[in-house]
């Protein structure tokens, strides 16, 4: 198995990247080559004229102190095959294809005022996994629609050229935490760019905050806690909740309705917060203290560098060849 995968470095990660992705990411590097990145180039897209380059040695901080093994993780825009390779595949997609994209529909409320870069994203996705030959990509499942086109772009140019170019990328996604909720509003994904910060858990928040912000976190109008599967499944807001729980205690969602069966909200929000403050306590510990120390980070990165750009440009090179460039 060969592991891409990455984050935008677009503000603090929170527990739906951490239960959507990296958790996936720390059962595999044990098992299979990895290469974990931070996608600043596709941070672009939305956050111009912010610190981009702070928020991306604070990602690669926040690798490090979550177990990620350096020597995996490298800059996006480091290597500059990532922007190469994506041009040669956006000759080769269709505009239905990234027409169908759900997530420019979402994130481009404005289409005329939307940049290209937001359009032809999936496109450098696309290169993000097939330069490294990737088999497989664990994602959240808002990413699943992206990794598809990656495989549908591999697939067409390897039967256009009449070439194995690319291995066809499989998406990766958890059976449970694939999709973590607003702590507002279930029916919305936890992420970077909901309205309140009250909406999500960031993986540098304090104790007290975690606290503050699951006490504050909407449950419903119902008067017990679910007693059975069945009935969780109608009630979105505790079904987050629980979701959360048996991620942060490694228990399945069975486990999670038994014990909390006959409690009250006010015990489900204390061994919530109890239970969150155990996961993201010591990430952000570890995390402050490589945040600190730059120059070790800096040294991280270049070793991750060094060994992706190989493989880079080797890709890259055997493309162009193929494509008479
Ligand atoms: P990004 O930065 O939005 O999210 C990073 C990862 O976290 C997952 N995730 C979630 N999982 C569960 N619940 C949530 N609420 C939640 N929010 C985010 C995402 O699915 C993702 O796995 N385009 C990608 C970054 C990227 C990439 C790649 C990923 C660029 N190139 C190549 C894989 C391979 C993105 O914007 O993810």
């Amino acid at each position: 198995m060969k592991i891409v995968s990455g984050i935008r470095p677009t503000g603090v990660l929170h527990i739906g990247n951490y239960f959507g992705a990296i958790q996936n990411w720390l059962t595999l590097q044990g098992n299979a080559e990895c290469l974990f990145f931070m996608a600043d180039l596709h941070a672009l897209t939305t956050d111009q004229g912010q610190d981009i380059q702070k928020s991306t040695y604070d990602t690669a901080a926040l690798y490090l102190a979550c177990g990620i093994k350096p020597g995996s993780i490298f800059i996006q825009s480091h290597i500059q095959e990532h922007t190469e390779l994506a041009w040669i595949l956006a000759c080769h997609t269709s505009m239905g294809w990234l027409n169908r994209m759900t997530q420019f529909k979402e994130k481009a409320s404005n289409k005329e005022k939307a940049n290209l870069g937001l359009y032809a994203y999936p496109t450098l996705m696309a290169a993000d996994v097939l330069l490294y030959d990737a088999t497989h990509v664990p994602v959240g499942e808002d990413q699943k629609q992206h990794v598809e086109l990656a495989r549908d772009i591999a697939i067409s140019m390897n039967s256009k050229y009449k070439h194995d170019i690319f291995t066809v990328p499989e998406p990766m996604i958890q059976k449970m935490g694939a999709r973590i909720m607003s702590l507002r509003h279930a029916d919305q994904k936890m992420g970077k760019s909901n309205a309140s910060d009250y909406e999500r858990i960031n993986l540098l928040d304090s104790d007290e905050l975690i606290i503050e912000k699951v006490k504050k976190a909407t449950s419903d109008s119902f008067p017990t806690l679910p007693e059975t599967m069945n009935e969780l499944e109608d009630r979105p807001a505790v079904k987050n909740l629980y979701t959360i729980y048996a991620m942060s205690m490694k228990f399945t969602m069975e486990q999670t309705v038994k014990y909390f069966e006959g409690k009250n909200f006010a015990f489900l929000k204390k061994e919530l917060s109890d239970a969150l403050i155990n996961v993201v306590g010591p990430i952000r510990e570890k995390a402050k203290t490589y945040q600190e120390d730059r120059a070790s980070v800096t040294k991280v990165l270049e070793e991750g560098r060094e060994k992706a750009q190989i493989k880079a440009s080797k890709m890259v090179k055997g493309i162009k060849d193929i494509l008479k460039l």
